[in-house]
C-alpha cells in the first residue's frame, strides 16, 4: 500500500524514526514504526488510546529506550547522544509537570536555569512567556492555585523557554476550554511559521487538521495511514448522507431502508439518533433516500450531505471514533454502534 511508504526527504528531516519497537512485558506498544518530519513542518501523530503515541514521544525525547529500530532528532541519535538531543528539544508531556509550590514565574525561571540560560535571560524569558500565555496576573501565585487550563499553559510555556528547534507536544490542548484551545492553536501555528519543527499528538482531529502539515495514524503500535489531511480524506472518499430520526427504533428501520444506497457500512449512534451513510452520487442519493423514507413511518428530523472529515477517516481506519468524550466545544464524539469494516 502506497500510504505505508514514508516520504523521506533526506537530509532535511528534523525527526527520523525507523523500525521503532517497544515492548512492555508481553505487551507490544510499538511494532516497528517509521516516520519522518521535515525540518520546519508539523506532524500530527494520531491514534486511539493505547496506540503508542506517548511511547513514540517518550523515546524521541530520550525518556525511554526502544527495544529496536533507531531514531534521530535534529540529526542526533537519541540512543547514542541523549544529552545533545535534550539540548535542542522542548517537551510538553501528556500530564502537566509543574512544581506545585513554586509560582508560575519561579517555575519558568527554574526551567530556564536548568537549560543554563543564566539568571537574567531566564527571568526575561519567563516574563515574555507568562505574557504570551496570559498568565501575567497569576505569575506570583503558587502553581497549586492554578486551574487545569492555567497549568497546561504554564507547562507549554516551560517547554519553550530555551527556544527549542524541535518541539514535542503530547495532547497539548486536552482539558482546555474552547477559547484557550483556539489561543493555543494560534500559538502553535506561530511557532511553526517561525520554523520550529513540531510533533504533536492529539485526540482532536480538528486540531490536527488545523495545525499539521502531514499526519501519521497509528493503531496498536503500527502505522495504518499517513499523508496530508486531504490525502487521508480522499482515501475515505465519497460523501456522507446524514440524518437524525426521532427514536432508536426508527434508527434501525432507517439503516435497513437506506442500506441499498450505502457505498460503505452505515454508522448509527443510538444516543444522538443520528445515522451516517457513505453514498455515491451526492444529491441523487439524497433524493433517493428521501423517497425510500417517505411513508415508511420514520420521522426524519434533519437530513443533509456532508464531505468526509478527519473523524470519518479515523473511524474507517480504526473502527472507532477518536474522542473519548467531550469536555468542550468540539463536535460530540460519534460513538459508532455499527462501524465500518477496518480499512487495513
Ligand atoms: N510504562 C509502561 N508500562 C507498561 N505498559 C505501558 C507503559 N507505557 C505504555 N504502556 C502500554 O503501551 C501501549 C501504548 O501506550 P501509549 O501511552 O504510548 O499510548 P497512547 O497512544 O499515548 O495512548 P493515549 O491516547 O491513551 O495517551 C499501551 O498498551 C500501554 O498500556
Ligand atoms: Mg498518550
Amino acid at each position: 500500500m502506497s500510504v505505508l511508504t514514508p516520504s523521506s526527504t533526506g537530509m532535511s528531516d528534523a525527526i527520523l524514526v525507523e523500525g521503532l519497537q517497544k515492548r512492555f512485558g508481553s505487551n507490544t506498544a510499538l511494532a516497528g514504526v517509521d516516520l519522518t518530519v521535515p525540518e520546519g513542518s508539523v506532524l500530527g501523530l494520531l491514534g486511539p488510546n493505547g496506540a503508542g503515541k506517548t511511547t513514540v514521544v517518550r523515546i524521541l525525547t530520550t525518556l525511554l529506550q526502544p527495544d529496536g529500530g533507531r531514531a534521530e532528532v535534529a540529526g542526533i541519535d537519541v540512543l547514542r547522544e541523549p544529552d545533545r538531543v535534550r539540548a535542542v528539544i522542548g517537551l510538553t508531556g501528556q500530564y502537566a509537570a509543574v512544581d506545585e509550590y513554586l509560582t508560575g514565574f519561579e517555575n519558568l525561571e527554574m526551567v530556564g536555569r536548568l537549560y543554563r540560560l543564566g539568571k537574567r535571560e531566564s527571568r526575561v524569558r519567563a516574563d515574555e512567556l507568562l505574557e504570551r500565555f496570559d498568565l501575567t496576573d497569576a505569575a506570583s501565585r503558587p502553581a497549586k492555585t492554578y486551574s487545569g487550563g492555567m497549568r497546561r499553559r504554564l507547562d507549554i510555556a516551560a517547554s519553550l523557554i530555551a527556544r527549542p528547534r524541535v518541539l514535542f507536544l503530547d495532547e497539548p490542548t486536552t482539558g482546555l476550554d474552547p477559547r484557550s484551545r483556539l489561543g493555543m492553536w494560534e500559538f502553535i501555528a506561530d511557532l511553526a511559521t517561525g520554523g520550529t519543527t513540531i510533533l504533536l499528538t492529539t485526540q482532536y482531529l480538528e486540531e490536527a487538521d488545523r495545525l499539521a502539515d502531514r499526519m501519521v495514524v497509528i493503531d496498536r503500535g503500527r502505522v495504518i495511514a499517513r499523508g496530508t489531511a486531504d490525502e487521508l480524506k480522499a482515501q475515505v472518499g465519497g460523501q456522507r448522507l446524514e440524518l437524525t430520526v426521532s427514536s432508536a427504533a426508527e434508527l434501525t428501520d432507517a439503516v435497513r431502508l437506506l442500506t441499498p444506497l450505502a457505498a460503505g457500512e452505515p454508522q448509527a449512534d443510538e444516543q444522538t439518533r443520528r445515522l451516517s451513510v457513505p453514498v455515491r452520487g451526492g444529491t441523487d442519493a439524497l433524493a433517493e433516500a428521501l423517497r425510500l423514507l417517505a411513508g415508511s413511518g420514520v420521522e426524519v428530523l434533519d437530513v443533509g450531505l456532508r464531505r468526509p472529515d478527519l473523524d470519518d477517516v479515523f473511524l474507517s481506519l480504526t473502527g472507532h471514533a477518536a474522542e473519548d468524550g467531550s469536555d468542550d466545544g468540539t463536535p460530540a464524539g460519534r460513538t459508532a454502534t455499527q462501524t465500518a469494516g477496518s480499512a487495513r
